[in-house]
């Protein structure tokens, strides 16, 4: 159960005092009656605004075929960003809608989006090892010999990064023509993929994520996105 001001400004209907108004008004009832008290508390479920029930009152999953050109980040600075796409009001929301994990400006395809931070947490960590498929568009074709040296190299789990200590986890490398690669990672380092190809002398000009786990973006356009279940990843 929460106030009814404060359910309605955290799901971004309104803000908290316009929240009083709105009340006032009679647009919101709650078990069909209409709510008279900012401070009343009442499940979701039993909330109505202008006769509709909330809009995702338990979070958001949100699965993106993000643009080139946007970035994750929140900063205004860092340029136009991918919750821009977004309904207005589900960009007012608090938890904020963010990221799980990042793709460069640069980078297209599969981004998942969602205001319950237990589950970034979950998806991003190391230890859960989701594995993310890119597909690269390389600047030169790359000859059989060296493809073949590259697959070993990414598959052997040695590839040490410029400035780390680590290396990379195994990775899975396959050449569809001389220039396109599809590389699976299963971890999520700072512009992993192109550093990976441009430590070999590679550089990537494209880079679209295809996968995630088990899903894909199916008939997604650029900019689109569905809402994924809550429970997706169980
Ligand atoms: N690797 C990159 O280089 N960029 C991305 O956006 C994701 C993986």
């Amino acid at each position: 159960m929460r106030r009814l001001d404060q359910l309605l400004s955290n799901l971004g209907y309104c803000s908290r005092s316009e929240a009083r108004d709105w009340i006032d008004s009679g647009a919101v009832t709650v078990k069909g009656e209409p709510a008279n008290n900012v401070s009343l508390k009442a499940a979701p479920a039993e909330i109505l605004v202008d006769g509709e029930p909330l809009d995702h009152p338990d979070g958001l999953l949100l699965l993106l075929n993000k643009p080139l050109g946007l970035v994750c980040s929140h900063e205004m600075r860092e340029g136009p960003n991918v919750y821009s796409l977004l309904p207005p009001r589900w960009q007012r929301r608090n938890p904020h809608v963010t990221s799980v994990g990042r793709l460069d400006k640069d980078t297209s395809g599969l981004l998942l989006l969602t205001d319950q931070s237990a589950l970034v947490h979950r998806l991003t960590s190391p230890k859960h090892k989701v594995p993310k498929i890119y597909r690269a568009t390389l600047s030169a074709p790359v000859t059989p010999v060296r493809a073949a040296e590259l697959i070993a190299l990414f598959g052997a789990g040695t590839l040490v990064l410029p400035d780390e200590k680590i290396a990379c986890a195994p990775a899975s490398l396959q050449f569809s023509t001389p220039t396109e690669a599809e590389l699976t990672l299963t971890e999520g380092r700072y512009h992993q993929v192109r550093r990976m190809f441009a430590c070999q002398g590679h550089e990537v000009l494209g880079l679209h994520r295809t996968h995630l786990g088990a899903l894909d973006l199916g008939d997604l356009t650029a900019g689109q996105w569905r809402v994924l279940p809550l429970d997706f990843f169980g």
